[in-house]
């Protein structure tokens, strides 16, 4: 299907443009003011296209599964890696951060490696690899092959430079209060040492380490693949604060946006789908905006 230019219409509230969706031809609507589109809002389209809309420099995070190897059948998706990884590099702001929660299929009894090949292509063209964090699936269905069973996907944390926001979460400490040799770190063979004579007591609190465990999402809400809530909440309160503003750009059933919005955060969700798309508003729906969500 060919992709048609913007068509611009006036409306009360200023300019606004319809973007042809390149699904089934018909005309979908993403609305612009301006030139730029208006935040939390889901377009739908393909975020190849979308995101060229987008000026640079405007993300400050983006919290994204991508569908991974055909693992599973959506409604009519072209997924394009290399430009959409370029484009998120192009629109994400200095420090601003991308999540990429991803796996691999095994395909004729090999796994297929996508993952790594696409974490190695995000810092080919410039963002950091600053984490790879796990999210560990508490339950999973048995599938009972000749492997252990798959229960974890990867959470790459690319940065656009060193990230400009981290906030740890934080969880308490077993052995708070007792004392510890102090250890000090040796940057030239990249461990600690101890550091004799000195003593450090233990915090009540320490960083959360960084693989997730977490139940899958049980509630599909008619998406195939949703990912936990909580996965989402807890990158949005770690690499962002409120106000700024959170891209999902294949959004799925609209998780990212939805604790995007909870959390007092700005969103653009992208979908390609728009069944998918009509999910997502009615997930955002639910979600009442409050005079108290921007009060200090
Ligand atoms: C793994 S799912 C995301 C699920 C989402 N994290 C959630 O919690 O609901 C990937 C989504 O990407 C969408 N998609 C695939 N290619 C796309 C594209 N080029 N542009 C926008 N969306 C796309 C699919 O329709 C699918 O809904």
């Amino acid at each position: 299907m060919q992709a048609v230019g913007r068509q611009w219409r006036s409306g009360r509230r200023g300019k606004y443009a319809f973007w042809p969706s390149m699904v089934r031809g018909s005309y979908h609507l993403s609305i612009f003011l301006g030139d730029f589109p208006l935040i939390d809002q889901i377009l739908q389209g393909d975020c190849r296209e979308v995101l060229k809309q987008f000026p640079d420099n405007c993300i400050d995070l983006t919290v994204t599964s991508p569908p991974y190897d055909n693992l599973r059948k959506y409604h009519g998706y072209t997924f394009d890696f290399e430009p959409i990884a370029k484009e998120l590099f192009r629109t994400t702001k200095p420090g601003g951060v991308v999540v990429w929660v991803v796996g691999d299929a095994t395909i004729k009894g090999s796994e297929t490696g996508t993952s790594f090949k696409q974490a190695l292509y995000f810092k080919e063209i410039g963002f950091n690899l600053h984490d790879t964090m796990i999210y560990s699936k508490i339950s999973y269905p048995p599938l009972t092959h000749n492997r252990y069973e798959q229960s974890f996907e990867y959470m790459f944390v690319f940065s656009k430079g060193c990230p400009k926001t981290f906030n740890p979460l934080l969880i308490s400490c077993d052995t708070a209060g007792t004392k510890r040799s102090r250890y000090k770190s040796n940057k030239e063979v990249g461990s600690a040492i101890r550091n004799d004579n000195r003593v450090d007591i233990i915090n009540e609190t320490k960083y959360k380490a960084n693989v997730w465990a977490m139940h899958p999402n049980n509630t599909h809400h008619g998406h195939p693949a949703i990912f936990p809530e909580q996965l989402a909440a807890d990158h949005i309160l770690s690499w962002s604060n409120p106000g700024d503003l959170i891209l999902d750009p294949m959004c799925g059933s609209g998780t990212t946006c939805k604790m995007a919005k909870l959390n007092n955060r700005h969103f653009i969700g992208i979908e390609i789908s728009q069944e998918y798309c009509q999910i997502t508003n009615k997930r955002l729906a639910a979600i009442p905006t409050t005079l108290a969500a921007y009060c200090q």
